[in-house]
């Protein structure tokens, strides 16, 4: 069969990769990819973009796509499988009904509330009904968040009231363009976070290995919030206990919640959890799609077929499937471009991946385009090194030999991904 992966970056390098190494796959073509899925056997890529919805189905029909995984939100909240399904092609991921779980805060915390699941107590405005007096006789810190989707960067922690009334007009007046006509102003949580993602399909659900990323920029997990510097998994913070809890409390009452609200989803479904000292969790949020970084380290993992699994949901048969998976922990490390998450360079070749690619682990791409032959950078986040071992602090140690053996010109990353987990292991 041949396979369509929808995105170009890391995660997207990640599941090709994934789906090449399946026996039943004859190819793989990625739009737009980048230059790892350039360079990685049985992959081809395809110079569509990721919303560019018509074209994709223009492609895929002229191709025989048998199978298109849909790797980014923006397509899914546009609709992408809806246009594919009216035209007869089979798509992993929700459709635009179900996106909107992502696409729009308001509705996911109204979601939360009226099938009572576990999240931050929180209010919405708009410029029309903005109360500051209500931000003021909340606790602090406040967190406000931008409705729409914005990248990764509508959300801000405030630390005093006029902070937060500031950030709330900020979006209202436009900073994240129509993202922000509504906000969400929420409770602060404490704890850990985890990333909680299964495959769903109506009320059937397939849990996938536990992770965790670090989402912001610097080492002990300071600095500005990116789309992520590295992630692992397993999660040791998420025990056999806590698993059952977080099954029984948010994923088994949001898939019956969407039954009741007539919504079918089918595709992967992120649950952004904060994790309580006394193990409760609360949702932060859905994503209607993989994470990036978490899709590397999990597809390291993964040693089922995954177009198996994503065929079972389409067909309505996740009920009858279990996953595979690898013992080993797989820890990915992200290299960036030096300035990201603010401006960064594009252009900067990159050296050792040759050497990188003799050493055990995988160097998968995001930002990376291939000039001329050479492989050059072309994004924020670059490249994600990740490596598998006995626990998350062996799987670190082959992450970081990959790290080391690559170069550009202001390169940046993080030296501590999985610090979290290590200090658990020890
Ligand atoms: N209620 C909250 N309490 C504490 N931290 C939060 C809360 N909501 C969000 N955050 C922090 O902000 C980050 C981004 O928020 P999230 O809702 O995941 O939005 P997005 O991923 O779209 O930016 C989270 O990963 C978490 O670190
Ligand atoms: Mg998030």
């Amino acid at each position: 069969m041949k396979v369509l992966i929808v995105g170009g970056g890391g995660r997207e390098h990640a599941l090709a990769w994934k789906c090449a190494q399946e026996a039943r796959v004859s190819r793989v073509f990625v739009a737009p990819g980048n230059a790892g899925t350039a360079l990685e056997p049985k992959v081809e890529n395809v110079d569509i973009a990721a919303e560019d919805i018509e074209a994709l189905l223009g492609f895929a029909h002229q191709t025989g796509i048998a199978l298109t995984i849909v790797g980014p939100e923006g397509p899914l909240v546009a609709g992408i499988v809806d246009r594919f399904n009216a035209a007869g092609l089979r798509c992993f991921g929700p459709n635009r009904a179900a996106a909107q779980l992502e696409g729009s805060k308001a509705h996911a915390k109204d979601f939360l509330k009226r099938h009572r699941i576990p999240t931050a107590s929180y209010a919405t405005f708009t410029r029309a009904n903005f109360d500051p007096q209500y931000l003021r006789a909340q606790r602090l810190p406040l967190v406000i968040k931008a409705d729409g989707l914005a990248a990764g960067k509508g959300v801000i922690i405030c630390e005093t009231h006029d902070q937060a009334i500031a950030a709330s007009r900020g979006m209202l007046e436009g900073d994240f363009g129509a993202a922000g006509e509504t906000i969400v102003v929420e409770e602060f949580l404490a704890g850990e976070e985890v990333s909680f993602i299964v495959i769903a399909h109506e009320r059937q659900v397939l849990p996938l290995a536990t992770s965790q990323d670090h989402k912001r920029r610097d080492d002990g997990d300071r600095g500005p919030n990116t789309g992520g510097m590295g992630a692992y998994s397993p999660a040791p913070l998420v025990t056999a206990s806590t698993h059952a809890r977080i099954m029984a409390d948010v994923i088994e009452p949001t898939l019956s919640g969407l039954a009741a609200d007539g919504i079918a989803y089918t595709g992967f479904l992120y649950a952004g959890l904060m994790i309580g000292a006394d193990g409760t969790p609360n949702v932060l949020e859905f994503n209607c799609r993989f994470g990036d970084p978490e899709t590397q380290p999990i597809m390291m993992r993964l040693r089922s077929d995954l177009t198996t699994l994503c065929e079972a949901a389409l067909d309505g048969r996740l009920d009858r499937c279990e996953a595979a998976w690898d013992a080993r922990a797989a820890l990915g490390v992200v290299m960036a471009a030096g300035g990201y998450p603010e401006s960064y360079r594009k252009g900067e070749p990159i050296s050792g991946l040759e050497a990188a690619a003799r050493l055990p682990g995988k160097v998968f791409h995001a930002g990376t385009q291939l000039t001329g032959g050479n492989v050059v950078t072309s994004g924020g986040r670059v490249l994600c090194a990740v490596g598998l071992g006995v626990d998350v602090r062996s799987a670190q140690r082959q992450a970081y030999d990959l790290v080391a053996a690559i170069h550009w010109n202001l390169v940046q990353y993080r030296r501590d991904i999985g610090w979290r987990a290590i200090a658990r292991e020890a």
